[in-house]
């Protein structure tokens, strides 16, 4: 289907030879191990509270808890339990905890009264008083590591590898390595309940569960909720304070910690979702270890599962509920969107899938992936982001395409930070995962279920067809498979700036989809798109990476055969992992034209691009703000942020991204002009870059 391919030689110029070499440095590697020291849960075994078996008749509200809704804390119904009831354990805790003034404590530290010994014991206790202070920390610090894993049937017998710290008080994530498997494993630490602890918790629930009015939605603030559940948590304990007795900090803290996992965290997979280097999180049925995949470990397995179906099932609910929709036997498919805005798919039930309920969430960021960084990961080199940067710029249609998780989305993001900061731009996506910095932005979303075919639903149709009216320059569709694509190529053909993902490994797959039911364009539609990059996800040394192995133009229909003629400006090369130039790039002469430039002052802006792109990877300037404020500099004045970045070299990124603040602008001689490059002299800066505006040869029009 696809035409042939327009060779031309390279000409022996130097800004069109071969890019350089971009080592792969994917955040694969693991780091190299720590030397193990002590841990976090042999820190807080130092914490917990004896289980002594005669204090349970002290309260009498839970003796007998009852099963809750909510999943038991880990802590609290697995390992640690098999801890609680080791004899050797209870003593060592039983020293621990001495004194302190949890519920329950009162009357108890004399022991048995019946006691044979009782000189002996009267001794040991005052002797204990004497340095109750003191005991903990000796105690804490007595706790060999060692012991911990051995403990943990989970981790039992692996190497330790390093720890995690997720910036909470309580919880931590440990690696250790699987050497039977060769696999890394990821195991979260939670803080442990005492059984008396799990009393006062499991108490704490039923009785939320049966008066507390919590509304998700009702605070906007992650604070606010927890300070409202705190507040029902003391309140709670303040009334029941005859029952439970009087609680401390200490005592009090971990299980906080539970109550706001279960109520605004999310339960047992809570410490995953706190760590930013997990991407993915996914679950595929009863007992089946949860996997995540982490920036720096790849797929991992994780020492967290549901056990059964019920209690997966309800966690399945519970995470529809959270994002506004439901989930059933009746209606088992779920694709949704989390408050936070991370993208949720579920099933329910053993029916579509048989080995029980499953959900895999693909985390928002905050903080999207950049160009900097997509460079420094050697998906594309810094020539091909100043390619992308160009074409975006001067008004390139581009379809981002590729196979599932190959990175489509995130190139499309990065890539359109590149779009000039007052264009007006308009995002449709299932799901949100679009993240620009720009003002001009409105960010749409569909409503409805998967499947579609309710009134009330918002498909990316009609969703598309309305926010063409609303005359954008620049229109982002998440990922294009039904009757939108028609309209996305009519919006091309009229003028519009479009971008899209599409799940297709090569120009030929993408022209067969495209002309075919259900999108079925007709051929000479097709010849509005005009770039295509193809991502894939490979195996280079051993590493999983991400590369976008061809960046493709259309450049138009031979008229006889009606073939589509395509142009390959950059390639991958496995050999040597890098990128080579093809020789030629449609959009230059497109620039020339709409510019009136020659062809190397096009490769000269264009390198000049490159370069910046580079000083980014090297000086680690990487944020999406930082890196859209010197996008929109160089809009402003191109020369001034060449010389800035020229001046300095190397930049120390970690006291902040401050290079074009008012000290650093008084610095600069007035001059600025005076030293434009060529194509500037004569015709004051490229068009677009001086107004800050896309520019597109394309009429201007509706669809
Ligand atoms: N170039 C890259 N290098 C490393 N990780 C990447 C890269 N691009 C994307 N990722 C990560 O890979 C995961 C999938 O990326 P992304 O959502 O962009 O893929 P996709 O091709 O759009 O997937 P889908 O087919 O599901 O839409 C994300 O967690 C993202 O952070
Ligand atoms: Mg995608």
């Amino acid at each position: 289907m696809t035409g042939p391919e327009r060779k031309e030689t390279p000409p022996a110029r130097k800004g069109d030879s071969p890019v350089k070499d971009i080592p792969p440095s994917q955040g694969g590697i693991p780091p190299p191990p720590l030397p193990p020291g002590v841990t976090g849960q042999a820190r807080s075994s130092g914490s917990i509270i004896k289980d002594n078996p005669s204090r349970n008749g002290d309260t009498h509200h839970g003796s007998a808890p009852g099963p809750t809704v909510l999943p038991l804390p880990p802590s609290a119904s697995g390992p640690e339990e098999g801890k609680a009831s080791d004899p050797s354990r209870e003593e060592e805790q039983g020293e621990d905890v001495e004194g302190e003034k949890g519920p329950g404590d009162k009357g108890e530290e004399s022991g048995p009264a019946d006691a044979k010994g009782f000189d002996i014991k009267k001794i040991t206790d005052s002797f204990r008083d004497l340095f109750k202070k003191k005991a903990r920390e000796v105690h804490v610090l007595k706790v060999p590591k060692k012991k911990e894993e051995v403990i943990n049937p989970l981790v039992q017998g692996m190497d330790f590898m390093e720890e995690l710290d997720l910036g909470s008080e309580h919880v931590k994530v440990q690696i250790f390595l699987d050497a039977e498997t060769s696999e890394y494993i990821y195991h979260p630490i939670e803080p442990e309940l005492a059984p008396k602890q799990k009393e006062v918790f499991d108490f704490i629930i039923e009785t939320f569960n049966k008066s507390l009015k919590y509304d998700r939605k009702a605070f906007e603030e992650l604070e606010e909720k927890e300070r409202f559940l705190d507040m029902e948590v003391r309140t709670l304990l303040r009334d029941y304070a005859k029952v439970i007795g009087p609680v401390n900090e200490e005592f009090l803290n971990p299980i906080l910690y539970y109550i706001r996992r279960e109520y605004i965290g999310y339960g047992k997979i809570e410490s995953i979702m706190m760590d930013v280097g997990v991407e993915d999180v996914s679950c595929d049925g009863t007992a089946i270890p949860i996997f995540v995949y982490h920036r720096d470990f790849g797929s991992i397995r994780t020492t967290i599962q549901f056990e059964t179906d019920e209690e997966l099932e309800g966690f399945v609910v519970s995470l529809a509920q959270r994002a506004g929709k439901s989930i059933s036997v009746a209606n088992p498919i779920l694709d949704a969107t989390l408050p936070e805005g991370h993208r949720l798919n579920a099933t329910f039930g053993r029916e579509v899938t048989t080995r029980g309920s499953s959900f895999t969430i693909r985390k928002f960021k905050e903080d999207p992936l950049t160009i900097t960084d997509l460079v420094r990961f050697g998906t594309l080199s810094p020539e091909m982001a100043g390619h992308f940067w160009m074409s975006v710029q001067f008004g390139d249609s581009i379809i981002f395409a590729g196979g599932t998780a190959s990175g489509k989305t995130a190139t499309m993001n990065a890539i359109s930070i590149f779009i000039p900061t007052s264009a007006k731009i308009i995002s449709i996506e299932d799901t949100r995962e679009v993240n620009l910095p720009h003002e001009n932005w409105i960010a749409g979303l569909t409503r409805g279920s998967a499947e579609g075919g309710r009134e009330t639903d918002i498909d990316m149709y009609q969703l598309l067809r309305a926010a063409l009216r609303q005359r954008p320059e620049y229109v982002l569709v998440g990922e294009v498979r039904g009757k939108e694509t028609m309209t996305m190529f009519q919006a091309m053909a009229t003028g519009h700036i479009t971008y899209s993902t599409m799940h297709a490994d090569s120009v030929k797959s993408i022209v067969y989809r495209l002309e075919n039911p259900p999108i079925s364009i007709p051929r000479v539609l097709i010849q509005a798109l005009n770039l295509v990059a193809i991502h894939n996800q490979l195996r280079v040394k051993g590493m999983r990476v991400r590369r976008i192995t061809e960046l493709v133009e259309i450049v138009g229909i031979e008229p006889t055969s009606l073939e589509i003629i395509t142009n390959r400006v950059y390639k991958w090369e496995p050999a040597g992992d890098n990128f080579v130039f093809g020789g030629h790039s449609n959009l230059y002469e497109k620039i020339m034209d709409m510019e009136d430039m020659t062809r190397d002052e096009v490769v000269t802006e264009l390198n000049r691009r490159a370069e910046i792109i580079s000083w980014m990877v090297k000086n680690n300037v990487r944020k999406f703000l930082d890196v859209s404020t010197i996008v929109a500099e160089y809009y402003e004045d191109s020369d001034k942020v060449m010389r800035i970045l020229r001046e300095n070299p190397t930049i120390d990124i970690s006291r902040g991204f401050n290079i074009f603040n008012e000290l650093h602008k008084e610095k600069l001689p007035p001059s600025t002009l005076r030293s434009l490059p060529p194509h500037t002299e004569k015709g004051g800066n490229l068009r677009g870059i001086a107004n800050g505006t896309p520019v597109t040869q394309k009429q201007e029009g509706g669809a």
